[in-house]
């Protein structure tokens, strides 16, 4: 059974949102567990009234496929798919670190085509820590984003414009068109995966045209095998283009291995690489198995035309990479760059993390023997809006992203060390914390020790369970899922909430 907390902080502002949801996700000790979080200041009042701070009742009991739909869905929604901004109308940004600034030039008039999509050879990308010996394609990568940088700083391909892109659809630059007092917001939904992987190929295709390279590819940091666990090197020589000094030094130098798991609040994990290793292979391993028959859980929730509130609606895998921007973020200040998404896309290894995160979409699809992971137009016909590599203008849906081919890239068949067989039980000695841990919330459930929180008050509930009983088939087909969702925190809490699910004797 999988479990789906669904907290919103009242009041946030996104700038941190990267960071909050790292802490809050870390403080859950409950396996299987996703916390999911987003800024809930445009909430209307009655909205709020509506839904008790623990809302668990029949609807939020789901089984199976589809089963998500519609469960979210706030009174103002229109089931339309999100249509591209008026790009007119670019407001100012949560950003502090930006000056709250970073609507792009706008040009008035400028016309909107079709995109037509490459007719490239397929284009193949490749692991940074492989690349990294090939001379060739290092110097031309580098030259490509030294271009990117030298450009007019108000080109629509300048490096930072570039980067701008990402603090407009994450930082509520842009309204909705057909519900425009509705910000546009790329996280935290189903959304995310498709969005991503359309900024991260108009970004690689105008690398290309910079260098004139039709075959050219960025490189995916391939943080679910050993070898790519750590920091990639091509982008810490201080002397490159693709350099940022705004890191945690940390963890960026001395083949410091990457924490998927990791929480910006929580101490450095003590434990030896080896162990780290193998938790992050668990990690992704379980990831996988537990959101392959249901893509709500691994790609995110609906969200819809003129959905009010940010659906705090992310997938598991959205989850896990937010602990590498945390991780890769210079604690600091406001752990930019990639720790805040109006900064992020300012630092170059945020697109080489997001090309890995987008081929864990793909493994994703092949692995499902590529059925299209929702059957519903509103994600289907979803439109964005991107400058390409003519400079162009240009609209695009989700429904074409789905098959990378399709962009005419791939990417180089790499080993998948988290997908065969890794020792994933608990060592003894992580098994005896964690018991211990237990019988200690245990005891502050019932508000007889010191630290209790606000434990003194155990919510109990009864949830029908559509289906008990189930063959070893019908659980691998449907997965069963326990949404809680608003859970309310003050902003700027840290927060931890337990869950234990107790299944009566005999209900398997
Ligand atoms: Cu738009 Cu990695 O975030």
């Amino acid at each position: 059974m999988s479990l789906l907390l669904n907290s919103s902080f009242t009041g946030a502002s996104s700038a941190c949102l990267l960071q909050r949801e790292r802490s809050r996700r870390r403080r859950l000790h409950v396996p299987g567990v996703t916390c999911r979080q987003g800024s809930n200041g445009d909430r209307s009042d009655a909205a709020r009234q509506q839904q008790s701070p623990l809302l668990l009742d029949r609807r939020d009991m789901l089984l199976g496929l589809g089963g998500l739909y519609g469960v979210t869905a706030g009174p103002k929604v229109l089931a339309a798919p999100i249509m591209p901004p008026d790009l007119s109308k670019c407001y100012p940004a949560t950003a502090p670190a930006l000056d709250n600034k970073c609507c792009p030039p706008y040009v008035p008039g400028e016309t909107i085509s079709e995109y037509s999509f490459p007719a490239t050879p397929l284009r193949v990308r490749r692991p940074a820590h492989i690349v990294k010996d090939d001379q060739e394609y290092m110097d031309k990568y580098k030259e490509a984003v030294r271009r990117m940088k030298n450009l007019p700083a108000d080109h629509p391909w300048n490096y930072y414009q570039q980067a701008n892109i990402h603090c407009q659809y994450c930082n509520y630059a842009y309204h909705q068109q057909n519900a425009d007092d509705v910000p546009i917001q790329v996280h935290f939904s189903w959304i995310f995966l498709p969005w991503h992987r359309y900024y991260l190929h108009f970004y690689e295709r105008i690398l290309g045209k910079l260098i004139d390279d039709d075959t050219f590819t960025i490189p995916f940091w391939n943080w679910d095998t050993k070898d790519g666990m750590t920091f990639p090197a091509i982008f810490q020589d201080a002397a490159s283009p693709l350099y940022d000094p705004k890191r945690d030094q940390r963890h960026v130098k001395d083949g410091k291995i990457l924490d998927l798991k990791y929480a910006i609040t929580e101490n450095e994990s003590t434990a030896s690489d080896s162990e780290i290793i193998r938790e992050n292979l668990c990690f992704i391993q379980k990831t996988f198995k537990h959101s392959l028959s249901l893509a709500e859980l691994f790609m995110g929730d609906p969200v819809r035309a003129g959905e009010k509130e940010i659906q705090e609606a992310n997938g598991q895998l959205e989850v896990i990479h937010n602990a590498v921007h945390s991780w890769v973020g210079e604690p600091s200040g406001n752990y930019e760059d990639m720790g805040d998404f109006s900064t992020a896309a300012r630092d170059s290894v945020f697109f080489c993390h997001h090309c890995n995160v987008d081929r864990m979409w793909d493994i994703y699809r092949n692995l499902r023997g590529n059925r299209v992971e929702f059957e519903d137009n509103d994600w289907l016909d979803s439109t964005f809006l991107f400058h390409d590599e003519n400079e162009q203008l240009v609209k695009v849906k989700m429904r074409d992203c789905l098959n990378p081919t399709k962009l005419r890239y791939t990417f180089e068949q790499v080993p998948l060390p988290w997908l065969g067989k890794i020792n994933c039980q608990k060592t003894a000695e992580t098994k005896s914390k964690a018991t211990t841990e237990l019988s200690l919330n245990r005891v502050n459930e019932f508000g007889t020790t010191a630290q209790a929180l606000d434990a003194s008050n155990p919510l109990r509930v009864i949830v029908a369970r559509p289906k008990k009983n189930r063959k070893k088939k019908e659980k691998q087909e449907k997965v069963e899922v326990i949404q809680i969702k608003d859970i309310k925190v003050t902003t700027n809490e840290t927060a931890r909430f337990d869950v234990y699910v107790a299944v009566p004797y005999g209900d398997l």
